[in-house]
């Protein structure tokens, strides 16, 4: 009657509550729950002792949790996985006193790591890509958006955008990408910014919509990098082409208003935040914009503080969380090291957390089925060797995750 049925849970975490509520409440816990699934959906949710009589004998797959949870795949909404090269020295010099922003205007920072994309061939960021991806993947996401802005150039826009194309048929997650074309001023464009930002507009946009490289535009809202108005331009053209608009906004500079601007511009989400203001959480609260928090950058550029996640909670806000794997501000793909650290710093509950990698990144990446376990979401699914949420954040660094389940197939375990 089911294709694989998972039983023998501590708790299912189904996610059919308001997200916006009580995050133990959002997440809609089941006791001793049991997921039927059916090709590449969830057929069935409930208490186990409440399965149909013959669900075990006519199962041909049966999961044994061994008393451990059941959640929906987890999404990675805010990731920079493909790249070529790294940046350890950087991290040295960091740990040496200097901050991102000097880093980066002394070559490093992005345009390193742009030199080193740009060298680099599709296979080349293919055969980088797969190894983190498959981590994630064991870690339970079954979801990870993935951004260009790497290249900074049309053909290398449009390189990394292709790869994620491509690895989006390789492996088994389902990859979102997000072009990020204007993440940063190109070295060759630095006497000229305009002209670069009239690339992005009327050459790389166009491009990547036509081509339906993007579910998403991006843009960083930075000093050195891009302004409010560029925002404005860029991403409304963006909307108009049909993508879903985002933006890394009060990341390391305060008073920008880049949360009043990501609500303005109906973003899909408003992602870091260190620096938002008191203004900036309530636009948030009252909109639908999504706050991405990246903890682990937070914690890897040194750029204290922590965004404010307990007051976003607390206002009304949805809250996010992503790894933000990527070789300049944050080398870890570890989920439960970005869950521990939204805890102990940005001010969330555990449960809060795991929301945050589930449910509100389903809606931070309009993925409105995703992130839940109900009959007729997706068949992703994650195990884990734990029975309770606090265990997740709790192992700091370390993977839980027993068993995968992608579309109905199980990928890990
Ligand atoms: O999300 N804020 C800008 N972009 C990335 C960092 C990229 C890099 O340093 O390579 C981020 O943190």
């Amino acid at each position: 009657m089911f294709d694989i049925l998972i039983r023998n849970s501590a708790w299912v975490l189904t996610g059919r509550g308001d997200v916006r509520g009580d995050a133990m409440a959002a997440l809609a816990p089941v006791r001793a729950g049991a997921v039927g699934i059916k090709g590449a959906s969830v057929a069935w949710v409930g208490l186990e002792a409440d399965l149909p009589k013959e669900a075990l004998a006519q199962t041909p797959r049966v999961l044994d949790a061994q008393g451990g949870l059941v959640t929906p795949g987890l999404l990675d909404c805010h990731t920079h996985a493909v790249f070529a090269g790294q940046r350890a020295h950087e991290f040295a010099m960091r740990c040496a006193g200097k901050s991102y922003l000097e880093i980066a205007a002394a070559g490093g920072g992005i345009a390193s790591t742009v030199r080193a994309t740009r060298k680099a061939t599709e296979d080349d960021l293919i055969a980088s890509a797969r190894p983190r991806l498959r981590r994630l993947l064991e870690q339970g996401v079954t979801t990870v958006e993935v951004k260009s802005g790497y290249g900074l150039n049309f053909d290398d826009e449009l390189k990394m955008l292709r790869v994620v194309k491509r690895l989006n048929a390789l492996q088994p997650a389902t990859l979102v990408p997000t072009l990020l074309c204007a993440h940063a001023i190109p070295e060759e464009h630095r006497a000229h910014r305009e002209a670069y930002f009239e690339l992005c507009l009327n050459s790389i946009l166009p491009a990547a919509a036509k081509e339906h490289l993007a579910a998403f535009c991006d843009i960083f809202v930075e000093q050195h990098a891009f302004t409010a108005d560029e925002a404005r331009t860029l991403l409304a053209r963006a909307s108009q082409l049909g993508m879903g608009v985002r933006l890394h906004v009060d990341q390391l500079t305060p008073g920008q208003k880049g949360a009043e601007l990501a609500v303005e511009l109906k973003a899909s989400s408003a992602d870091h935040l260190e620096q938002i203001s008191e203004q900036g959480i309530a636009a948030l609260a009252r909109s639908e914009t999504v706050a991405v928090l990246a903890p682990t950058s937070t914690l890897f550029v040194k750029a204290r503080p922590f965004a404010p996640g307990r007051k976003l909670r607390e206002a009304g806000a949805v809250v996010a969380l992503c790894t933000n794997v990527n070789p300049g501000s944050a080398m870890s793909d570890s989920v439960s090291l970005a869950m521990g650290l939204a805890c102990l710093e940005n001010g969330l509950t555990p449960a809060e957390a795991l929301l945050g990698f589930t449910r509100a990144a389903a809606m931070a990446l309009r993925l409105p089925q995703a992130g839940r376990l109900q009959e007729g979401a997706p068949a992703d699914v994650a195990i884990f060797a734990c029975p309770d949420i606090e265990s997740i954040p709790y192992n700091m660094g370390t993977n839980l995750v027993r068993t995968v389940v992608k579309s109905g197939r199980v990928v890990v375990g």
